[in-house]
């Protein structure tokens, strides 16, 4: 119940047979293409249905809110426990459409749950602040991306929802039933189908019609910077809360925990073959580490045990990239720039193009395009600082700031890093994805964001999706 303090969802242990017994049974889903047929996908949508979908949605709003925060916390209370019963569901559908591994898919679920139970809690105190009252906004637009097909679809449309605007869930168009499957647990949990409303993809004109409506108050979006700069000029001022890129590097200091920092790269570079705006695409090592032999074959050895495969082999941790190679990551994965050379070579393991073993380039030049360039996949650049501050210099010289991390044991080091890095999550010792929901709040700056500042999973977060009102209060 609602009562009880929040806590984070545990990730499944598979180490224990009954969970092996029952991940089997997901890889058998996975792989079973009939299933996969049969799952829903939302009703196609074209540009006579914009205008009434805002207007359903905007009507259903007032309804919604007036309900008060308690009751709509309880819904949201109570859609964590559905998302947690039907977690092998969750992850069959996201190993089948999305190629989401097990190890990656498994702590999804965990946090998409964690959403529900935090945010709804959160919308509690926004009705306990003396002296203001919170409006939230009418009809959100929420844009989730395919790569998180789970937890973000579901925190970006809860939080919405807690703080008391009705929302139109557009899916990534990769991730059609990965989004049918969140939006289902919150209708079975009582959230009412006007108040969320599941609209297909909708590209080209229909799409922007959507954005760039008078009716939506805020578009909340997680994607490409390029996306976000394109829906901000559509919507010429009007609420957009954006959740980009990112360029993310992991500073390897001599007084580092060596094996700790290798397993801890490769897991931040590779996890989900590197599709995430928290991956560490760099490794900026320091000093001794830069010129250690033995560190490079740790770090090639550590690499090349990933086990890449499709995700209805329960012992890969590397699954297929999503969708064609893009430019910039066929570049990445094909071509070497001037001065650097290959640690691991990315090598193609079949012909569909999308699985391919991870690559490690060494000598990644400053200004050049590896080191400035999001490439989204299975790529890591090494790059030499010969002590810390060069170091920060190498991984703040990027337009974006959203995940930073540092290996060091060195207290000093640690608190200058701290203080001087520019990147919205800083993680000491520990990798740069996979923030937990309440201990690590996840929001960046420079180009990594747009909007109001507040961090996804964080306190304030239902606080940047609608205004303050002073008292005394308009009637
Ligand atoms: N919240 C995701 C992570 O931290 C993006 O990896």
């Amino acid at each position: 119940p609602l009562t009880e303090p929040f806590r984070n969802e545990p990730d499944t242990d598979v180490s224990l047979p009954a969970n092996q017994t029952w991940a089997r049974g997901i890889g058998a889903r996975i792989a079973d293409r009939a299933w996969y047929g049969a799952l829903p996908v939302p009703e196609p949508f074209g540009p006579g249905d914009v205008d009434r979908v805002v207007a359903t949605g905007r009507a259903a709003a007032e309804g919604w809110r007036a309900r008060g925060a308690r009751e709509r916390a309880e819904i949201l209370n109570r859609a964590a426990d559905v998302l947690a019963a039907r977690r092998a569901h969750l992850l069959a559908v996201a190993g089948a459409e999305a190629g989401k591994t097990l190890d990656q898919s498994d702590p999804e679920v965990s946090e998409a749950v964690d959403f529900c139970r935090w945010y709804a809690r959160r919308a509690l105190e926004l009705e306990d602040v003396d002296g203001a009252r919170f409006v939230p906004d009418t009809l959100v637009l929420v844009t989730p991306p395919w790569n998180f097909p789970l937890a973000i679809p579901t925190g970006s449309t809860v939080a919405a929802l807690a703080a008391g605007a009705a929302v139109l869930h557009k899916p990534a168009p990769e991730t059609r039933r990965c989004s049918t499957a969140v939006v289902e647990a919150l209708w079975a949990a009582g959230v009412p189908r006007d108040v969320l409303q599941l609209v297909d993809s909708v590209e080209g004109e229909t799409g922007r019609a959507l954005v760039a409506h008078e009716g939506v108050d805020r578009v909340v979006l997680t994607g490409a910077y390029e996306t976000a700069r394109l829906f901000s000029g559509w919507r010429h001022g009007r609420g957009l809360t954006a959740e980009t890129s990112g360029k993310n590097a992991l500073v390897i200091t001599p007084s580092a925990d060596r094996d700790r920092a290798v397993e801890d790269l490769v897991a931040s570079a590779f996890g989900h073959a590197g599709q995430k705006c928290s991956a560490a695409s760099l490794g900026i090592l320091v000093g001794s580490v830069a010129r250690s032999e033995r560190f490079r074959r740790q770090l090639l050895d550590a690499a090349s045990s990933l086990v890449v495969d499709r995700p209805q082999n329960l012992q890969a941790t590397v699954g297929p990239v999503v969708g064609e190679p893009g430019e910039k990551l066929h570049r990445a994965l094909t071509r070497l720039e001037p001065g650097e050379e290959w640690l691991l070579e990315p090598r193609p393991l079949d012909d569909t193009g999308r699985l391919w073993r991870p690559g490690i380039r060494t000598g990644v030049a400053p200004g050049s395009f590896f080191h400035r360039t999001e490439c989204f996949g299975p790529v890591l650049g090494l790059m030499s600082a010969e002590d810390l501050p060069e170091a920060l210099e190498l991984q703040n010289a990027v337009d974006y700031g959203l995940t930073a991390g540092l290996h060091s044991l060195d207290p000093d080091e640690i608190s200058t890093w701290v203080e001087l890095v520019q990147a919205g999550n800083l993680y000491v010792n520990r990798g740069t994805t996979g923030a937990i929901v309440r201990r690590q709040p996840f929001g960046g700056w420079k180009r990594s964001a747009v909007g109001p500042g507040t961090k996804a999973g964080g306190p304030h977060y239902l606080a940047g999706l609608g205004t303050w009102e002073k008292a005394p209060f308009a009637t």
